[in-house]
């Protein structure tokens, strides 16, 4: 059994906290702390989870020889600084995405942990979900074909974070990591377009486009300025395509659509014809995939295993952001991803 603190109880630390204190009902946590600058938001978690223990004193969960791990949902911006001091303490740590803000201190921060025996893991979500890792089943199964595009759409009215960073740190890691899983690479080149409406230096529209080799693209769109919550994701095969979408009842859906060449070397729309046999939805579970995460990062330590979702999983998100940022700057320029 292991000790562990949440770092930051603001929107996501409280379910983090949540999902720990149900492990420590189960007996894989010992000890609790959660952890937060402002004495309001641990006397929430406090009320709610008695069991937890709280404190706004980060030193003192750092120098507390009980907790072995830490798992840190603080502001973007604050990750760097707070995971290195956490690593030379000695704790594993859970990151909540993106890991950092530039390649360059994903790169420190996996450099220590690797010297210092140490679980560094990136907090992306959707790949403990049964949904996105039956959709990979799907995919890697060869069910869909030969991929050719996705297609990703996470827009919704807000929110714009208090933390200085736009839509695309915000939001992109999701896509990002998700695709990369999927694809079970990472892109060679990126371009990003958007623009700021309300606070300047704040893109709060932002599209994405990703280049995989094979010449399979990745289009995301992500958006603090829709009127609805959209959440589509779609991947297009030569096949077959795939939906998943988790404002739907059924989030994972295989449709026998697509186009079949009556003739090789096709010169026009009448050397095609289209194919619609219906569409499949595909059971998955629908456990809470934050607990799943929070469970893996423990056995994780518990186990000295490297986490599925590891720092070089991180870091290959974080620098795809750091390329779209660049693009953003130059007018939507094709950006190359650095080794
Ligand atoms: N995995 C997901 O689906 C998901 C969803 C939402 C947010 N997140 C991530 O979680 C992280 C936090 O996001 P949020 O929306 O909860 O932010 P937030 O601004 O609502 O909360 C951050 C909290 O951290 C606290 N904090 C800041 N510095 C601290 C320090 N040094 N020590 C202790 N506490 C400190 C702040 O007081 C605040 O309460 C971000 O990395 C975000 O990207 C992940």
């Amino acid at each position: 059994m292991t000790g562990i603190a949440v770092i930051g109880l603001g929107y996501w630390g409280p379910k983090i906290a949540r999902n720990l204190s149900k492990l420590q009902e189960l007996g894989e946590v010992e000890r609790l702390i959660a952890c937060d600058l402002n004495e309001g938001k641990c006397d929430a978690i406090k009320s709610q989870h008695p069991k937890a223990e709280t404190t706004t004193d980060f030193d003192s969960v750092l120098s507390n020889k009980s907790i072995k791990g830490l798992v840190i949902a603080t502001p973007v911006t604050t990750h760097y600084k707070i995971a290195k001091q956490a690593l030379e303490a000695g704790k594993h740590i859970m990151i909540e995405k993106p890991l950092t803000q530039t390649a360059e201190q994903a790169k420190e921060l996996i450099k220590i942990a690797r010297e210092k025996k140490l679980v560094l893991m990136a907090g992306h979500t959707f790949e403990y979900t049964s949904a996105v890792n039956k959709a990979k089943e799907i995919i890697d199964s060869g069910e869909l074909g030969k991929i050719l595009f996705v297609n990703s759409s996470r827009l919704n009215l807000g929110l714009f974070q208090l933390d200085p960073i736009d839509v695309l740190y915000d939001l992109a890691p999701h896509d990002i990591s998700i695709i990369n899983f999927w694809l079970g690479k990472e892109p060679k080149a990126v371009s990003a377009s958007g623009k700021s409406h309300f606070i300047p230096g704040i893109v709060d529209d932002a599209h994405l486009c990703m280049e995989y080799s094979d010449g399979v693209i990745a289009n995301v769109h992500d958006s603090w300025l829709y009127p609805i919550k959209d959440r589509e994701m779609a991947v297009v095969g030569t096949k077959k395509m795939l939906v998943y979408d988790i404002t739907k009842e059924n989030e994972l859906t295989v449709y026998d659509k697509g186009v079949d060449l009556l003739q090789e070397n096709a010169k026009s729309a009448k050397d095609i014809e289209y194919r619609d046999k219906g569409a499949v939805p595909i059971a998955t579970e629908k456990t809470e995939a934050l607990q799943a995460e929070l469970a893996h990062f423990i056995e994780c330590i518990e186990r000295n295993k490297e986490p599925k979702t590891s720092g070089e999983i991180g870091l290959r998100v974080v620098k795809v952001l750091e390329a779209a940022e660049q693009s953003l700057a130059h007018n939507g320029a094709r950006v190359e991803i650095r080794e």
